[in-house]
């Protein structure tokens, strides 16, 4: 297993969107068991596919407090979502350090296949259920702060442009060099 380098706002390769999954192969069970691991390190709670720059309908999460409840989700479809919204503070790893309120469905039931390739249905609610509309918006291009202000959103833009030109002073100030 490796780790993989995560897309940051507003990297326009976060916009795409991804395409199915042909066949659940060995190169999907990698990827898969990769960006878990990328997920875990990184101490998040969801990953997209589409955030390490792979633009195929795979998802990654564990929103249980023990971080030890791993669910893999090839080519989900949304099949139901309750009227009910719920409105929760988000952040994602691709938008370091900026937490915002985003209204989403209390519930949801998904259809999806596992890493084994069999299709199965998750009932979600509470966190798991927020985390699941977040990592499906990221596989049609789509990221959180996309639900806010055209302003909070251009903030947060320069603020993340800023901060990765600091960090590449940074890294050149040590000499190392991007590669
Ligand atoms: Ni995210």
């Amino acid at each position: 297993m490796s780790l993989l380098p995560i897309l940051r706002y507003p990297d326009p390769r976060l916009h795409r969107v991804a395409l199915p999954v042909a066949a659940v192969d060995e190169r999907i069970r990698r990827l898969v068991d990769d960006m878990l691991e990328t997920m875990y390190a990184s101490d998040g709670v969801g990953l997209a596919a589409t955030q390490v720059d792979v633009h195929e309908r795979v998802i990654v999460l564990d929103t249980s407090d023990t971080r030890d409840r791993p669910r893999v989700l090839i080519n989900p479809q949304m099949i139901a979502s309750s009227d009910e919204m719920v409105l929760g503070d988000e952040g994602c790893l691709s938008v370091p350090q900026i937490y915002d309120k985003v209204p989403r469905h209390a519930r949801v039931t998904v259809s999806a296949l596992g890493r084994d390739g069999n299709p199965f249905e998750l009932e979600a609610e509470g966190l798991e259920s927020i985390c699941v509309q977040h990592e499906m918006d990221h596989l049609v291009g789509k990221v959180f702060v996309e639900y806010l202000s055209p302003l909070k959103r251009e903030r947060i833009k320069t603020k993340m442009l800023k901060k990765s030109r600091e960090e590449q002073q940074e890294q050149a100030s040590r000499g190392v060099r991007a590669l």
